[in-house]
């Protein structure tokens, strides 16, 4: 076993589009697995939510970079990161590079730290962690991923139709997909988890299972 390899702790890398699931299978995973989570998309959330309070022109790269820089992990816990409008928001704060690099220390130190973490988002597998040694891409149908939004959004109280959400998420699939830098991607070894058909229980029962298998592939080559 060489020092790095005792050193290091157990990552898990949860990536995947709008509302697939990968949040809550994030979070199970974290209590299953004792393992802190990161949920990035709030450090995106934050910054756009940030500078549209400042008046900030979102397609001001500068600007957004600035308000990145001085994120603290304290303000990912406001509620108004997690409306609709902070969605969207984050998704155009997100093609700026020079906001993806102001995050990007913040994130590796989690992914960094003893123990291991949880960390899910876009570009964990790809960019943020590589060395992760359990990786899901998890994915469900975009009408089905709507839905669930649809539900989410309604129980926080926003007022919006089906065909609104259907909108923002086909929008956001392909912004996160196509911009030049970190591009929504699944890793090559990331098992993907397609959630379609399954209920929350099912998809984190098969998420455990296939960090399980992950996790003992790991502890048994140190
Ligand atoms: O919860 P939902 O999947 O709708 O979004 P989120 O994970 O909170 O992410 C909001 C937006 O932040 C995404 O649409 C991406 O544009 C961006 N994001 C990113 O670029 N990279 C990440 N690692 C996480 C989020």
């Amino acid at each position: 076993m060489s020092d790095d390899a005792d050193r290091s702790g157990f990552v898990i890398a949860v990536d995947g589009p709008a509302a697939s699931g990968k949040g809550t299978i994030a979070l199970r995973l974290g209590a299953e697995f004792g393992l802190p989570v990161l949920d990035t998309g709030l450090l995106y959330r934050c910054v756009g939510v940030l500078m549209q309070k400042a008046g900030e022109n979102l397609e001001d790269h500068d600007a957004a970079a600035a308000a990145a820089i001085l994120l603290t992990a304290d303000q990912l816990d406001d509620p108004a990161l997690r409306t609709r409008a902070a969605g969207e928001a984050a998704s155009r704060v997100a093609v700026h590079p020079s906001v993806r690099d102001a995050l990007l220390e913040f994130q590796r130190t989690f992914a960094g730290q003893e123990g291991g973490a949880v960390l899910d988002g876009r570009d964990i597998g790809t960019v943020i962690a590589p060395q992760a040694q359990a990786k899901l891409f998890v994915t469900a149908e975009p009408g089905v991923r709507a839905q669930r939004r649809w539900s989410q959004l309604k129980l926080q109280g926003e007022r919006l139709t089906l065909d609104d959400v259907v909108a923002d998420i086909r929008r956001r699939d392909e912004r996160d997909g196509a911009r030049d830098v970190a591009p929504m991607r699944r890793a090559p070894d990331a098992v993907l988890l397609d959630t379609s058909e399954m209920t929350i229980e099912q998809a984190a029962d098969a998420a455990r299972r296939i960090v399980e298998a992950a996790r003992a592939r790991w502890l048994s080559s140190r």
